[in-house]
């Protein structure tokens, strides 16, 4: 938490400067944001102002733009306006709290796990989707809490092995844990993409076909599973591991995956999508009502709004947003089962005379993406009333950008855009069509 304050705290100072010059430029010489937003509150309408497309706020969510071979940020189009933002979760710092959740359910139940006694306790791993921060942070932070990881160019291999029953996959090692004088032996029996034939990735019924065909050829092996998210772990735990008592470990912390903790899912991670909807439509509404970015995030508003930096940081050097993850297991469930509820710090309806009603464009890459439609939407949805947003949710089909571009033909109807990419490498096929 240190780092994160002396960030945030950073990240503050330089914000102060820039809400300066941006209010200033916004204000004053040009017919921006301020005079745009006067207009269309005068005329009480919403998608009327005279901003063009490409000067209005947009933010990128949940897939940071980015190289999705090297993970370079894509600096472009993070700063493609003056009010653009990405806003995420600290993908490593959660990768890590996932990956120790996992050993320490190890080290506590050492003397059952290895469930055919043969000293190797195996995992496998559903990946989400190889090309994905996220999914990519998820698949190292569990090699590396369990001994399995190696390195590459300088960082851990996150490939796929397919099937490795005998330790001889070159993209993991195995690993070994001395527990009670004991040595034992932790090796990722198996692991794929969970993609499936259409392209659609961090595919759930693809994780459940997988964890059959898996338990079919070494199942008395399998003493752990892994998941990069809990989709893809629930859709493994019902098809076999509650069955069979196997702990599932996944990330999201979305509500069924929190209740089946109660019945034997190991454990998940939430990534706080509470913070993380608040502060994708926030940062719009900021931009809109030409405030300090910081208003009602790290400043309080005037309904009382705020955050704390123990739930998210500012990097300003990247634009972006990131809220801190928190390990969710046995212990402390309870206290997540409902992940559709706002946060309670910024549960503060905003005052429509100040910040009058706009309309949002948002998409989601992929109307079947469990977390994104289970926890995330509905979150935004509690959000946009709070926050004076009318907000059309566009649903995608996972696979293909035009799908979503299609449906954005007529930018000029919006004050604003959020934006969640098929494919981090993907953001020109959106910012071509804002700035025509
Ligand atoms: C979530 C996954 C989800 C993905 C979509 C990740 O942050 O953990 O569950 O499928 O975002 O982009
Ligand atoms: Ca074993």
């Amino acid at each position: 938490m240190k780092k994160a304050l002396a960030l945030t705290l950073a990240a503050t100072m330089a914000l102060g400067l820039t809400a300066c010059t941006g209010g200033t430029t916004s204000s004053g010489s040009t017919t921006g944001s301020t005079s745009g937003t006067t207009s269309s509150a005068a005329s009480s309408g919403t998608g009327t102002s005279q901003v063009a497309n490409k000067d209005k706020p947009l933010v990128w969510f949940n897939r940071q733009p980015s190289n999705s071979s090297t993970g370079e940020l894509d600096m472009n189009a993070l700063s493609f306006n003056k009010d653009t933002y990405y806003v995420g979760f600290d993908a490593n710092q959660g990768a890590e709290l996932q990956g120790t959740m996992i050993m320490d359910y190890i080290k506590a139940n050492i003397d059952t796990i290895d469930r055919n006694g043969d000293g190797i306790i195996g995992y496998v791993l559903a990946i989400g989707d190889i090309g994905h921060n996220d999914s990519i942070a998820r698949t190292r932070g569990v090699r590396a809490a369990l001994g399995t990881a190696v390195e590459v160019n300088g960082a851990i291999d996150s490939a796929p092995v397919g099937t490795n029953t005998d330790g001889t996959a070159t993209a993991v090692k195995d690993g070994t844990l001395e527990v009670n004088g004991k040595t034992y032996t932790i090796r990722e029996l198996a692991s794929q993409e969970m993609k499936n034939s259409a392209g659609a990735t961090w595919d759930a019924a693809t994780a459940g076909n997988a964890i059959g065909t898996w338990t079919a050829s070494f199942g008395d092996s399998i003493d752990v599973i892994a998941s990069n998210n809990d989709g893809m772990g629930m859709s493994m735990f019902n098809a076999w591991s509650k069955e069979s008592g196997v702990p599932t470990f996944g990330y999201d912390a979305n509500a069924d995956a929190v209740a089946a903790i109660a019945e034997g899912y190991g454990g998940t991670i939430s990534q706080h999508a509470d913070v993380q909807a608040y502060l994708t439509l926030r940062v719009l509404r900021n931009a809109l009502d030409g405030v300090d970015i910081d208003t009602g995030i790290g400043t309080a508003d005037s309904a009382g709004n705020v955050l704390t930096d123990d739930v998210y940081y500012y990097d300003e050097e990247q634009r972006s947003y990131y809220a801190l993850n928190v390990a969710v297991t046995a212990e402390n469930y309870q206290d997540f089962m409902d992940s559709t509820k706002v946060y309670e710090p910024v549960s503060n309806q905003l005052d429509a005379a100040t910040s009058p009603e706009k309309s949002v464009w948002l998409n989601i890459y992929n109307s079947a993406d469990n977390f994104l439609s289970a926890t995330y939407q509905p979150l935004l949805q509690n959000y946009d009333d709070l926050l004076n947003l009318k907000v059309e949710y566009i649903g995608g089909d996972g696979q293909t950008e035009a799908n979503i571009t299609n449906r954005l033909s007529n930018p000029s109807a919006y004050d604003a855009f959020a934006i969640n990419m098929v494919k981090t490498d993907n953001s020109a096929s959106y910012t071509a069509l804002l700035s025509q």
